[in-house]
């Protein structure tokens, strides 16, 4: 669970989980290296990128889908990369450079083959979210958005995916592993290390993190369809509206029963 600790102007903040609250720096991760000039993207990446800023009427709608590719070929957002989208947009580096900047899944240093995300909001946190991050934190030895030295796993505290009802859940790579405790955590990242094929509880196979990236670029992988969109805990409140017969008012039915609502309020209120 997270704690307080006096800071060093004598205030106390929160630690978040996983962070040592002797040393909150002890995980701080590495600079980021911007002196690295190589690219891997090539003539066919660069042929794609354009085809990505061609499907929207506005080209720089195109941003994230394009920022999503240069990850899927780099392993990261590069310096290479944002220069090709700006020059391919028609915008400024710092355009690219701030929403790059701006979102979590886009990864300034090169990302590990499986982006390990564990979702320690609050519901995921007390139903042992936290529990699953420090367990992880100590076994491959890495903090927040840090990555392991053979490249395999990066660990990432993650906001609520909307799985609440499947608390707590892991990502790996995008993909659900719903109702996690630490020690099925620890076995995911131990068969993730060795290169074993694991699958999301729902169903679908587990790709890379580069593969993933592709896919949210906008090219399919042919796997959206395995495994259940939802699952019984999702459809709980389905099942139960169709076994008493309840139904949704119509808005008619809703605005009259708001006013309804209100007169016997304002009739309570007058007595
Ligand atoms: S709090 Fe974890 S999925 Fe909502």
């Amino acid at each position: 669970m997270s704690h307080d600790v006096r800071r060093e102007d004598g205030r106390f903040g929160q630690v978040p989980a996983g962070v040592d609250a002797e040393d909150p720096n002890a995980h701080r991760p590495e600079p980021i290296d911007v002196s690295v000039t190589d690219t891997l993207i090539d003539d066919k990446t660069v042929d794609e990128l354009r085809q990505i800023a061609a499907r929207y009427p506005q080209s720089r709608s195109a941003m994230l889908p394009m920022l999503h590719l240069v990850q899927s070929v780099e392993g990261r957002v590069t310096p290479a990369g944002i220069e090709i989208i700006a020059q391919i947009l028609d915008v400024s580096t710092a355009d690219v450079s701030g929403v790059a900047t701006f979102y979590t899944m886009y990864k300034r240093r090169p990302n590990g083959e499986y982006n390990v995300g564990v979702c320690t909001t609050a519901l995921c946190a007390i139903m042992g979210g936290d529990d699953i991050f420090d367990r992880l934190s100590k076994e491959l030895g890495v903090g927040h958005d840090e990555t392991t030295p053979d490249g395999k796993i990066t660990l990432e505290r993650i906001e609520c995916n909307a799985a609440c009802d499947y608390a707590p859940v892991l990502m790996v790579n995008w993909e659900f592993l719903d109702n996690q405790d630490p020690d099925s955590a620890t076995e995911t990242v131990t068969k993730l290390r060795n290169g074993v094929e694991i699958t999301s509880t729902r169903g679908a196979r587990i790709t890379t993190w580069k593969q993933a990236e592709r896919v949210l670029a906008g090219y399919s992988d042919d796997r959206a369809d395995e495994g259940p969109t939802a699952g019984p805990a999702s459809q709980l409140g389905v099942r139960l509206a169709a076994e008493n017969n309840w139904k949704a008012p119509t808005p008619q039915e809703a605005a009259d029963a708001l006013a309804a609502a209100r007169a016997a309020e304002g009739e309570e209120g007058a007595k």
